[in-house]
């Protein structure tokens, strides 16, 4: 990794701890569409799913709302890609492996399996397989799905190099 570079972000003045949450309208600048498939989906909502009296309750909202404290609403961008802070700039996503040193995480099965346990709700057992397609917001694959339900077809998946 780049050393020179971690140390100067670390010095330069302003720039926080990783622990520090941008919001999903800060990754939307870049990520329009992955945005639009996470709100459309169960996690950005989930939230509206606690009965009023439940929204500040820690029982619920370590799954439905982890992030809350952080100002953030629902299963957020950064609840499985880490807090962005420092990542979520364009030079530093640019470089994965430096994107990973300040605080980009690599969310997978075991990602899911914080919330997703034997004691929710759920009509089957929690199979990653399948339940990552019904999330589908990165690749292609998912561009092309929501530029047919997305209004601005135009907008690109990920801003270029
Ligand atoms: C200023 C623009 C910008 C912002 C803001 C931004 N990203 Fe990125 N992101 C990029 C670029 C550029 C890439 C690299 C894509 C490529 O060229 O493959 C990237 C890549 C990624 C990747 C793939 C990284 C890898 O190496 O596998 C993830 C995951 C990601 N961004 C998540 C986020 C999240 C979550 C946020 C908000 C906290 C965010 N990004 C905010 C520009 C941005
Ligand atoms: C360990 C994580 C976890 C905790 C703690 C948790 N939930 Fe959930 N909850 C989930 C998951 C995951 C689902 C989705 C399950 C599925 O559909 O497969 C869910 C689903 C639900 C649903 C159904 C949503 C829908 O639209 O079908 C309700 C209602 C709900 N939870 C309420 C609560 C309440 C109230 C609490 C606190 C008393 C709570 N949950 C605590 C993880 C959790
Ligand atoms: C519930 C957890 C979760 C949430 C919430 C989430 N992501 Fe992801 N994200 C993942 C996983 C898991 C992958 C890898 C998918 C795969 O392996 O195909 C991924 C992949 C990505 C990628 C593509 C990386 C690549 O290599 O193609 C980008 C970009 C991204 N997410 C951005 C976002 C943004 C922006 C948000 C919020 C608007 C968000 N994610 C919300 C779990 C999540
Ligand atoms: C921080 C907790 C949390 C994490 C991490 C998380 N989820 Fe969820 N997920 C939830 C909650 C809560 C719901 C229920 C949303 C609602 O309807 O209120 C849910 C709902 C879902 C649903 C819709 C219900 C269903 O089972 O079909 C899918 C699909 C899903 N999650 C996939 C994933 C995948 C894939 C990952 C890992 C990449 C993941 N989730 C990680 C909390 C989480």
């Amino acid at each position: 990794m780049n050393r020179s570079l971690l140390l100067l972000l670390a010095l330069l003045p302003g720039v926080a701890a990783p622990a520090d949450y941008v919001g999903a309208e800060t990754c939307k600048a870049c990520h329009p569409l992955a945005y639009e498939a996470w709100r459309h989906g169960p996690h950005a909502r989930a939230i509206d799913s606690l009965p009023e009296a439940r929204r500040k309750d820690a029982r619920c909202t370590t799954c439905h709302a982890p992030d809350l404290e952080k100002g953030q609403d629902g299963v957020s961008c950064e609840t499985c890609h880490g807090a962005g802070l420092v990542y979520a700039q364009a030079y530093v996503m640019r470089d994965p492996e430096l994107a990973r040193a300040v605080g980009l995480a690599e969310p997978g099965e075991k990602t899911c399996a914080a919330c997703h346990t034997e004691s929710t709700p759920s009509l089957g057992p929690f199979e990653y397989a399948k339940k990552l397609p019904l999330i589908e917001h990165g690749g292609d694959r998912a561009g092309r799905k929501n530029a047919e339900q997305a209004p601005r077809t135009d907008a690109p998946s990920r801003v270029p190099r």
